[in-house]
């Protein structure tokens, strides 16, 4: 069982494939924290157990055998506020007194086999009850009445497991939530860097490292969305681990909304790490008998370094978070006008684009934004889900038609959640939008956002979208979100509840998107938000791609794809060869060929020449579309820390075959260099197939491939593909 509690000495013991967590009912019903790291497959960890403490200053509520005992100096699982632990606390909950004292201790608890989903929320799945395990920890606030439930699933054979926290009043009075994290995990030692996911529009998740240190380090966002400038993504890793060796403890937050990642570095060198809503923002009334679900957090362990712990989030969202049929299907090749043309097209000249593109083998036209309305420029008509037939110089099932007798699937851009200054929806209700009274409304790009909170509103804009959808044979839809949330507040709710809305809000935009998902299963939704701004786990949950990045430049989406490689697989990446002059076209498809591939582009500009390039792309895309959608990633050199070359490698689960791609970022002035390769089987022979060469695993990743003679202009790069051989 991948969950055992020992009865005698009160200790629950969780097991992954690589990592052990343990925790332990202390006197009194605390639940402390033992353990999280490396596999222990010991039975009897009675040794761990915590012996008291005593430190001047930390307030002691018991005395235990040998010492005191204080909140402030021992290992808490789910630490509350104001009552003797000076860190920051997992859950605050302001009770009808007035005061936050909160104090949750042991009650009982049940381990089942599966997972249960979490109501209104994205979540990891199971297929079958044999995948994964569920400890359910009931907590009590004796004062309050509050209970809180502590999710832990365990998935064993993937080294992962997920955190989540239901909290229920069971006082006769209203509370009001403060905070709520969906995760806490002390660690006895703060000797180890943090990596977060920096970065801003045009330049999403950048990788940084930095020591950890006593007191508060923290990355969150407010913006309304997880944000292209944190992503609510986080990583503890040992001082001096790298790609290959080293303990990696990854943690990140399903929710698409206002995160945050705290961890706090304390007095005795020990830390705390935390991840959940941001507490900024937020406030939850919660009536007697009422629930609240926080969102899950997800927890991979690797002692194999940094690498290892992505390819384990890679096979557990392939598996466990992106669903529907998209999830195993092939994702069609397709072909966007958005960098093309932008608004500013007819029917008759996206049919040009997709007589080409059929040509050249691509297999779908993604119609982007300006089809709708009087959408003519980013000013007006968003709401206004109207095709625009003058435009199209048809209906919408007519051209569709069209398309597909060119022998392409078709797709349509949407911005479900905004409402343009300029509209017929915001002329007709002003009061559907996001606003403060009395405030001035901010306004980006013209816009404002709509109040999600509101069911009126989502099922206005629901009904919209599906007379489109199912007015003609959409396979495939682009959800974007091109600002974030200001003036936040909603005229439907009371003013004690206006700072749920950022919550609620994005609680409404799941259930759009639910919505969506069941009534159109076979449609594929690609998520956007100016490129990656929201990309994460939320809502990739609800579309298996999501536009990284509106920067196609192939050197810049280097940096951008080894960062949101950190933990999102290659399936999930949309990425597309553009126009951009930056490289040639071999080097946009070698990049672009990580992702879920497209093109963005004009295809009537390509020369003869181009277009047979192309072709060569497009063949290649099915020939390795396996390997890369479900193969293992290694990143053998990151940009974020060469300044000359980036390289990475997809070896497939049986090690049979591999693709490794090299971009030359700026020239290299070297004269010898070998590119040492990973992830092979040292005892397999492989051929490269362009030269024909049959190296031995083991020479390939311990001497590597000697790269002299290899292009080193900027801007270059190759791809080189290995295939056993037996
Ligand atoms: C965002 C997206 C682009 C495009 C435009 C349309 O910026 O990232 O790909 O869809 O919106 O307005």
């Amino acid at each position: 069982m991948a969950i055992r509690f020992d009865e005698a000495q009160k200790i629950f013991h969780l097991d992954t494939a690589t990592s052990s967590y343990v925790m332990e009912v202390f006197e009194q019903n605390y639940l402390l924290h033992l353990y999280y790291g490396k596999r222990i497959p010991d039975h009897n960890l009675k040794r761990l157990k915590y012996k008291g403490s005593f430190a001047s200053f930390s307030p002691s509520n018991l005395l235990v055998e040998d010492g005191g005992f204080s909140p402030d100096i021992c290992m808490l699982e789910f630490p509350g506020e104001n009552v003797g632990d000076f860190r920051l606390a997992a859950a605050a909950v302001r009770n009808a007194d007035g005061n936050n004292a909160t104090d949750f201790r042991y009650e009982s608890h049940t381990i089942d086999a599966g997972k249960p989903g979490l109501a209104g929320l994205p979540a990891l799945y199971v297929e079958d009850d044999a995948e994964a395990t569920t400890l359910e920890i009931s907590m009590k606030d004796a004062v309050t009445g509050m209970r809180a439930i502590l999710y832990y699933t365990v998935f064993e054979h993937l080294g992962a497991m997920t955190r989540s926290v239901r909290l229920s009043n069971e006082s006769a009075r209203p509370v009001m939530i403060e905070k709520v994290y969906s995760t806490c995990v002390d660690f006895p030692t703060h000797n180890y860097d943090m990596i977060t996911l920096y970065g801003r529009w045009f330049k999403e998740r950048s990788e940084e490292r930095r020591a950890i240190v006593h007191g508060r380090q923290t990355v969150s966002s407010l913006r309304g969305s997880s944000s292209h400038h944190q992503n609510p993504f986080g990583a503890i890793v040992s001082a001096g681990a790298d790609e290959d060796q080293g303990e990696a403890y990854g943690f990140n937050l399903v929710y698409s909304s206002n995160f945050s990642f705290d961890i706090e570095g304390d007095q005795n060198g020990g830390m705390r790490v935390l991840m959940g809503i941001n507490p900024d923002g937020f406030d939850w009334l919660l009536q007697p008998g009422a629930d609240f679900q926080s969102p899950e957090a997800v927890m991979v362990y690797s002692d194999q370094g940094i690498g290892e712990m992505s390819r384990i989030f890679h096979r557990l969202y392939r598996k466990h978070l992106i669903r529907g049929k998209w999830r195993d299907r092939k994702r069609p090749l397709l072909i966007n006008n958005w960098e093309a043309t932008g608004m500013d097209f007819t029917g008759e000249k996206l049919l040009s684009f997709a007589r080409v593109a059929k040509e050249v083998g691509m297999e779908m036209l993604v119609m982007d934004d300006g089809w709708f309305g009087d959408r003519f420029d980013d000013r007006r008509a968003l709401g206004d889900w109207v095709v625009n037939e003058e435009k199209l110089g048809s209906s919408l099932p007519e051209f569709v038609q069209k398309v597909n007798d060119i022998g392409l699937k078709f797709g349509i851009w949407f911005e479900p959640e905004m409402i343009s200054r300029e509209s017929a929806l915001y002329r007709a209700h002003p009061e559907w939008c996001l606003h403060v009274p009395n405030r001035e409304k901010s306004i980006a790009r013209f816009q404002y956002v709509l109040d999600y909170s509101r069911k009126d509103v989502r099922d206005y804009i629901f009904d919209a979208m599906r007379k489109v959808l199912s007015s003609a044979n959409v396979a495939y839809l682009k959800w974007d979100f091109n600002r974030n949330l200001s003036e936040v507040g909603s005229a439907a709710v009371p003013a004690d509840r206006q700072k749920e809305i950022f919550h609620r809000c994005v609680l409404g935009t799941y259930e759009v998107m639910e919505r969506l998902n069941r009534e159109f299963p076979d449609l594929l939704i690609e998520n956007c938000s100016g490129g990656g701004g929201r990309f994460d786990p939320g809502m990739l949950y609800y579309s298996p791609q999501i536009w990284t990045s509106d920067n196609t430049d192939p050197i810049e989406r280097l940096t951008i794809q080894f960062g949101t490689s950190l933990c999102y697989p290659a399936s999930t990446m949309g990425a597309h060869v553009s126009a951009c002059k930056r490289t040639g076209y071999d080097t946009k498809a070698n990049v672009a060929l990580w992702g879920s591939f497209g093109y963005e582009l004009d295809p009537n500009t390509f020369s003869a020449e181009e277009r047979e390039t192309v072709k060569a792309q497009i063949a290649e895309y099915h020939k390795y579309y396996d390997l890369i959608h479900s193969g293992d990633l290694y990143r053998l050199i990151n940009p974020m820390h060469n300044a000359f070359r980036a390289a990475w490698m997809f070896v497939s689960e049986d090690k049979t075959e591999a693709l490794v791609t090299s971009v030359v970022m700026r020239r290299p002035q070297e004269t010898a260099f070998y590119l040492r390769l990973k992830g092979l089987d040292p005892d397999k022979l492989y051929r490269e197939e362009e030269s024909g060469e049959v190296y031995s695993g083991a020479s390939l990743m311990y001497a590597g491939l000697n790269l002299i003679g290899t292009d080193l202009s900027d801007g270059s790069s190759f791809k080189l593909y290995f295939k056993e051989v037996k």
